[in-house]
């Protein structure tokens, strides 16, 4: 990319017209060795993947699909925290390139108004003590008007030029992104989780809310506390009981 100014993040992009999924190749590249900051970024997804199974709406030329291969030396456990990093710097590059604040509804949708412009779905190779690589993928609404969503979505989608009514140039935004993520990530590998927790709660749409949170066993309503350090989401009851949330939908409860 032209002027990239990163020394890791980027430096090698593999770029696609169509693909399955930038996950399903970023994973075969990571098994190959490629270096640390390899990123593969399509114009078209015909099966982009989302959270929990779910699918990942992708068409041409509209949006950033891509994924991130990371080497981070740091226990599998902590993985989930390179999903709250990279929440943070995409956020940070929205606002950089188009001016909207947008917010992070946990674990990591990014939404703005309230409807949500981008994804992010970590999947990781591992052994139980090391990782081997984390695939990071980041999915980002750039150029769809709000009609070219399908009506399965319509109306809990949105894109950055819908909403700041303007085409974006999604290499500027990508690169954005990159340089982002890179100097969040030295800090992170650096000085561990510490500040991007702090960014990240400063994001987020639901700490000190009362929420609803979604699980497979059931749902938890009560006030989101906060994140601990592997970026499970705190939620106390109205009886006082502190709930650990390690996977779940959450809205915000009107009560
Ligand atoms: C979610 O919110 O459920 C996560 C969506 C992640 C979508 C991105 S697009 C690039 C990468 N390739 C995929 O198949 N999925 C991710």
């Amino acid at each position: 990319i032209l002027g990239l100014q990163t020394k890791k993040i980027g430096q090698h992009v593999h770029y696609e017209e169509v693909v399955e999924s930038t996950q399903k190749i970023a994973h075969r590249l990571a098994q190959e060795g490629v270096q640390e900051g390899t990123v593969v970024v399509a114009e078209e997804q015909t099966s982009g993947r989302g959270r929990l199974d779910r699918v990942w709406h992708s068409p041409k030329g509209t949006g950033v699909w891509m994924s991130i291969i990371l080497r981070p030396t740091v226990p599998p456990q902590n993985a989930p925290q390179l999903t709250l990093l990279t929440a943070v710097a995409v956020v940070q590059a929205i606002q950089e390139v188009t001016g909207i604040s947008p917010q992070i509804k946990w674990p990591n949708d990014i939404l703005i108004e309230g409807k949500k412009a981008v994804g992010i779905l970590t999947e990781m190779q591992a052994d139980a003590d090391r990782i081997h690589s984390v695939i990071i993928g980041i999915g980002i609404n750039v150029n769809q008007q709000q009609q070219d969503f399908s009506d399965a979505i319509k109306d809990i989608a949105t894109s950055l030029a819908a909403e700041t009514g303007e085409l974006i140039n999604r290499a500027t935004l990508m690169q954005t992104i990159f340089l982002k993520i890179e100097s969040l990530y030295e800090e992170y590998l650096k000085n561990g989780f510490g500040l991007i927790k702090v960014l990240w709660e400063t994001y987020a749409i639901s700490i000190g809310k009362r929420i609803i949170a979604r699980t497979l066993r059931g749902s938890i309503e009560g006030w989101a506390k906060g994140i601990t350090e592997d970026g499970v989401l705190l939620v106390e009851d109205d009886l006082g009981v502190l709930h650990h949330i390690h996977s779940a939908d959450i809205e915000l409860s009107t009560r």
